[in-house]
């Protein structure tokens, strides 16, 4: 996929370092003033750049964008070789661009974005992703199944991201039911899953997830975001994650997972799924459309669904907004 321009400006400065305005202009065909034109779209999307007179334009901090190629590099010769991968500058959510993509692709397909500036989250909710500080990614599979079965993917899914993360050295990863990633009680990513095609089968499934890797400069947008959230840049500020090690991680687990998953269920996740629990024995209230059910959270079952004990009785319940009560 051709990348625009204000992209290719942003990879040439993207080690930090000063460039000069007419030598960018001649390595990307465009004048001088073009290039002065990308600079100030890039400042609008809030990275800091210097431009000095006689030297040219700095990014104030190097920025790692991602590359087919060196994602490609993290993958196994045999995950390479059985999916689609596209990255795209920009699309108002990866989600809403791959489920337009059902008809017109073979799945598995994943879809990977620098900018996201309509992000889905659960509930109606935005997701905000800033210009290469996060990372928005979707992914396609075609399931044989009914979508019944589906049941508990997406805690499957939160169990994948759980193994990316840990296996990047990210400390204390937990999940909250359903789909949050959880770092020391902040958010750090959450899970939008999204299914098409007849209920008894075949099935599409669009599995959104989104991490926060650096959302400074998404600040102003994050001052609005209620719940408290976190990104990698804070939790392990001497260690410099690698966005296109993350997407292949993300990716390898994913792709590794989902198999299992159609093979045996949520029952072969479930075990796992609960050393992540950060709900478990707590007490928490789960607000439905009318209703609020609170009781101490005890994990959840084979469908996925989290179990409350109320009390006087032990309730399944399959949606909901969670607040912990302390
Ligand atoms: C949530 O916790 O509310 C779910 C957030 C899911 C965000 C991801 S980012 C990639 C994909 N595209 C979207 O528009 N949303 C998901």
């Amino acid at each position: 996929m051709k990348l625009p321009l204000r992209h290719q400006v942003l990879e040439q400065l993207s080690d930090g370092r000063f460039h000069s305005g007419s030598l960018l202009g001649e390595k990307l065909g465009i004048s001088r003033a073009a290039i002065w034109k990308h600079v100030c779209s890039l400042k609008a999307l809030d990275f800091e750049i210097y431009s000095v007179p006689g030297k040219g334009y700095r990014l104030c901090e190097p920025v790692e964008l991602l590359s087919q190629t060196r994602i490609e590099k993290y993958l196994t010769r045999y995950t390479r070789e059985n999916f689609r991968l596209d990255i795209l500058d920009e699309t108002p959510s990866t989600n809403t661009w791959l489920m337009s993509q059902i008809k017109h692709t073979t799945a598995p397909h994943v879809c990977l974005a620098e900018y996201q500036p309509q992000g889905r989250g659960r509930h109606g909710r935005q997701w905000v992703t800033p210009y290469a500080g996060g990372l928005a990614c979707s992914l396609l599979w075609r399931f044989a199944c009914p979508v019944g079965q589906l049941s508990g993917l997406s805690l499957a899914a939160g169990l994948g991201v759980v193994r990316t993360l840990e296996a990047l050295g990210v400390p204390q990863v937990k999940l909250k039911w359903p789909n949050d990633i959880l770092c020391n009680e902040h958010k750090l990513g959450g899970i939008l899953l999204e299914i098409a095609g007849d209920a008894a089968g075949p099935c599409y499934c669009v599995m959104g997830i989104g991490l926060n890797v650096n959302l400074k400069r998404a600040h102003a947008q994050m001052t609005e975001v209620t719940q408290p959230w976190t990104d990698l840049a804070r939790l392990m500020p001497d260690v410099s994650i690698s966005r296109n090690q993350l997407a292949a991680l993300l990716i390898e687990n994913l792709l590794d997972l989902i198999p299992h998953f159609e093979r045996e269920g949520f029952p072969a996740f479930r075990q796992d799924w609960h050393r992540y629990d950060i709900l478990s024995g707590r007490c928490v209230s789960v607000q439905g459309h009318n209703t609020e059910t609170t009781g101490i959270a005890r994990g959840v079952n084979a469908a996925g669904n989290l179990l409350l004990d109320t009390g006087t009785a032990q309730i399944a319940m399959t949606a909901g907004e969670i607040t912990v009560r302390f």
